[in-house]
């Protein structure tokens, strides 16, 4: 028996090394907070982070520690009620240095339905990578691209019934079943293409509220892409297969997903890999609407990266770093996903570009 008890112990004393390694090993930085908002631990990241250590930093007020405003605050006490805050790109201003920290912090309870509740505080840095983010003033210049959009769609309507009539001729004429696989895609596409340019052009109002998964979203444009570029392409899928269903069109969120994935193969050469990355969050706030439930999805290329002059406006129409570019494949993305409520962010350093895209899951169909 006494054995027994002995190994126990020790059982317990190597589950907590090794999370001791964990947390040691993270880059993002942790902080354990007290009722009273007084930090209990910090790992090195945080102490590297907040330019402390953890004499120093354990005891202290977590709003004096890591000063981010009010917004810190106000997910604490979300915390203390059992709720998971994310604060996208926070501002944190240490007290002996000039320039500010922008931070990804999210704020989580953890036993808040015990006596002795405490706070996780994960604070992420995001400023070594260029970032941006899109926000209301871009929607405010959406009226204008709107008009540019419409004019163009209507453009690309009339030869779309020639290809397709055209591919139909040929689909007559061929009879290897494998060749035929091509003018099947050639009419689907235009088919596709030509509804939404109908959607485009026939007012937004039409557009579908249909629920969906954002995974055959991807998976379409993941075989897609695959069909048009054989050979160099990597995809990796890092699905969460939990993600709710989102409302809207199918066919424009494909549009919107496409127009990513095909700027990251242009970017590439079309070689590398690209990575699909779902994720359900909880809590999420986009435009500055909390949504309880939001789906999150990456599309992260490993190519050379956006080019820095561009980064500030590549949600803008005509904004273009390719000769034969007509900037205008981010923009619409950018509109399909706003007129779903969501919101599209981009960070990019050579060799590693991502794409997030945030769609609220509603409560109510
Ligand atoms: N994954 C990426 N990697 C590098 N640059 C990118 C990436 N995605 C977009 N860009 C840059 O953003 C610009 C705008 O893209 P887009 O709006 O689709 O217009 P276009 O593809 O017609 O240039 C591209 O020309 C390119 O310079
Ligand atoms: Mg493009």
């Amino acid at each position: 028996m006494h054995h027994y008890g002995a190994n126990a112990v020790q059982m317990k004393h190597t589950q907590a090394d090794a999370s001791r390694q964990v947390l040691d090993g993270l880059k993002v930085a942790v902080l354990l907070v007290g009722a009273d908002r007084r930090v209990s631990f910090m790992n090195p990241a945080a102490e590297a982070l907040l330019e402390t250590s953890t004499q120093r930093g354990c005891g202290q007020d977590v709003l004096e520690l890591a000063p981010m405003g009010m917004t810190l605050q106000g997910a604490l006490i979300a915390a203390g009620q059992g709720a998971t805050t994310t604060l996208r790109e926070a501002v944190l201003r240490l007290p002996m240095r000039a320039e500010e920290i922008t931070i990804d912090c999210t704020v989580s309870p953890l036993g808040h339905a015990s006596d002795k509740p405490f706070t996780i505080v994960e604070l992420n840095q995001v400023d070594q990578l260029a970032r941006m983010t899109r926000d209301t003033t871009l929607l405010e210049r959406q009226g204008a691209f709107n008009q540019v959009a419409r004019a163009l769609a209507h453009e690309i309507k009339n030869p779309l019934g020639g290809i397709r009539g055209a591919a139909q001729l040929l689909d007559g004429e061929l009879n290897d079943k494998a060749l035929r696989e091509y003018t099947r895609i050639i009419t689907h596409e235009t088919d596709r293409l030509s509804s939404l340019v109908d959607r485009l052009t026939g007012g937004y109002g039409a557009s579908e509220r249909k629920p969906f998964n954002l995974h055959s979203v991807l998976e379409h444009v993941r075989k897609l892409t695959l069909v048009e570029i054989p050979q160099g392409l990597k995809f990796e899928r890092d699905y969460d297969p939990s993600i709710p269903e989102v409302r809207g069109d199918h066919a424009q969120m494909v549009q919107a997903v496409l127009n990513i994935v095909r700027n990251a193969v242009q970017a590439m050469q079309s070689r590398g890999c690209i990575r699909l990355c779902t994720r359900a969050r909880r809590q999420c706030t986009i435009h500055n609407r909390r949504h309880r439930l939001a789906v999150e999805a990456s599309i992260t290329d490993d190519g050379p990266g956006i080019d820095p002059k561009l980064m500030e406006r590549i949600f803008f129409p005509m904004v273009t770093g390719r000769d034969d570019g007509t900037g205008l494949g981010l923009a619409l993305t950018q509109e399909i996903i706003a007129r779903h409520g969501g919101l599209i962010e981009c960070a990019s350093r050579p060799g590693q570009t991502c794409f997030t895209v945030f769609l609220p899951v509603e409560d109510r169909p």
